[in-house]
């Protein structure tokens, strides 16, 4: 399948369904690996597709140009769902040169045996005349590894992040204006996952991307962004902001859940929060690893653990990301628990002394009442069910968790 995007810009990529875990992941949604052909006078690909579909992606991309033509293939970055490819694509593309960072020049060479072909070393404003357009590099360490860049097509005023602006996402329709459903928490949760670890580097690349004029988003997983593709960027600006005493505080809420109950609660803690001006990332453990949840929660001021209770315990992955969080040293940060039950809600007494040992200042009745004097229960929060009267006490406990933490 390949799909035109305009006159001379191919997607030339893979919708992958399965639900495989990926990136410290499970790709609950699938996942695209988008590649992209510019039919110039140079005819230049930039990225491929992951290593298990190389023979799949050569053979389609016959169809549009004979791979002898191609006269330069970008590399943005060197994991294997994007450059798995590349050794397939190289073998046809006998004359083409490789374009890549240094690392990322280096990094192929030894990983795919490819010393003996040209490359090209692009850096930070580079540029590259491929016969009608131009592309210009922009050096993205960190986003989300070292060797990393963004290609922007001048004329196309098209952005090639990569990764970067990425969902995981198997979306058949491509083009974000064509959505058939909701993505934007999808985008969300793959900014938490994968960038906002190395949200310094987000603010640099942020400000390489400024005075660009960006018409189209284009990256390697899930939709183009082609419709209000500058909201993605603002978006990002917005969840990569904070520092210093006057910056915003972060809390991150985790849970597992069994019927959906504890996710509603977590929701209107949520929403608490964010009244109090909180930066707040909410996570369900079902679609997340804990390694990466738990290097997200050692970067917040604050944790919400939640769960529901079966056999008088906690359920999913909750106890496997609190035992992530023992020893990392990170300690008197404030965390509560949650939870949803039916006929008793034990989870909460495990999440609570699971916390403490990890050094967190565990908030809970007895330091309501002694460190402010409030004396309603809030946490650790139990509501039964999902009875609105227990996620009005939820909306309210997310407020004051957020007022403890300004
Ligand atoms: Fe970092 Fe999509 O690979």
């Amino acid at each position: 399948m390949n799909i035109k995007i305009n006159e001379k810009v191919f997607w030339i990529g893979k919708v992958d369904n399965r639900k495989v875990p990926f990136h410290r992941l499970i790709l609950e949604k699938g996942t695209t690996y988008n590649s992209y052909l510019l039919m110039t006078d140079k005819p230049t690909v930039i990225d491929t597709v992951d290593i298990a579909f190389g023979k799949e992606y050569v053979d389609n991309l016959k169809e549009l140009i004979n791979p002898e033509d191609i006269e330069y293939i970008v590399i943005n970055h060197v994991e294997p769902d994007h450059a798995g490819a590349l050794p397939a694509l190289a073998a046809r593309a006998k004359k083409a040169k490789i374009v890549a960072t240094g690392l990322g020049s280096q990094l192929l060479k030894d990983m795919f045996k490819l010393h003996h072909r040209e490359f090209i070393v692009v850096k930070d404003g580079d540029t590259l005349d491929i016969g009608g357009k131009t592309l210009k590099f922009f050096e993205t360490p960190y986003l989300h590894t070292e060797e990393t860049m963004i290609t922007y097509s001048i004329e196309d005023k098209a952005l090639f992040p990569c990764d970067i602006f990425s969902t995981h996402i198997a979306a058949e329709e491509l083009f974000n204006d064509l959505a058939k459903g909701e993505y934007l928490e999808d985008f969300k949760v793959y900014y938490q996952l994968i960038m906002s670890p190395h949200r310094p580097y987000v603010r640099a690349m942020l400000e390489k991307l400024k005075g660009l004029e960006i018409d189209m988003i284009a990256p390697s997983h899930g939709y183009i962004l082609r419709q209000a593709p500058g909201s993605f960027i603002e978006l990002y600006d917005e969840m990569s902001k904070t520092s210093d005493n006057t910056r915003q505080k972060s809390v991150t809420i985790v849970f597992s859940t069994m019927t959906g109950n504890t996710t509603k609660i977590a929701q209107r803690l949520a929403k608490g929060l964010e009244e109090t001006g909180v930066k707040t990332s909410v996570f369900n453990l079902k679609n997340a690893d804990v390694t990466e949840v738990a290097e997200v929660i050692r970067e917040s001021d604050g944790v919400l653990v939640g769960s529901s209770t079966k056999y008088a315990d906690m359920v999913g992955k909750v106890e496997e990301l609190l035992k992530a969080l023992q020893g990392s040293g990170d300690t008197k940060k404030p965390a509560a628990a949650f939870g949803s039950y039916g006929w008793s809600g034990e989870a909460i007494i495990h999440i609570e002394d699971y916390l403490a040992k990890a050094g967190y200042r565990v908030i809970n009745q007895n330091y309501l009442v002694g460190a402010i004097g409030v004396d309603e229960q809030l946490f650790p929060l139990r509501v039964k069910f999902d009875r609105e009267e227990g996620l009005n006490t939820a909306e309210k406990a997310g407020k004051v968790f957020g007022e403890l933490m300004n």
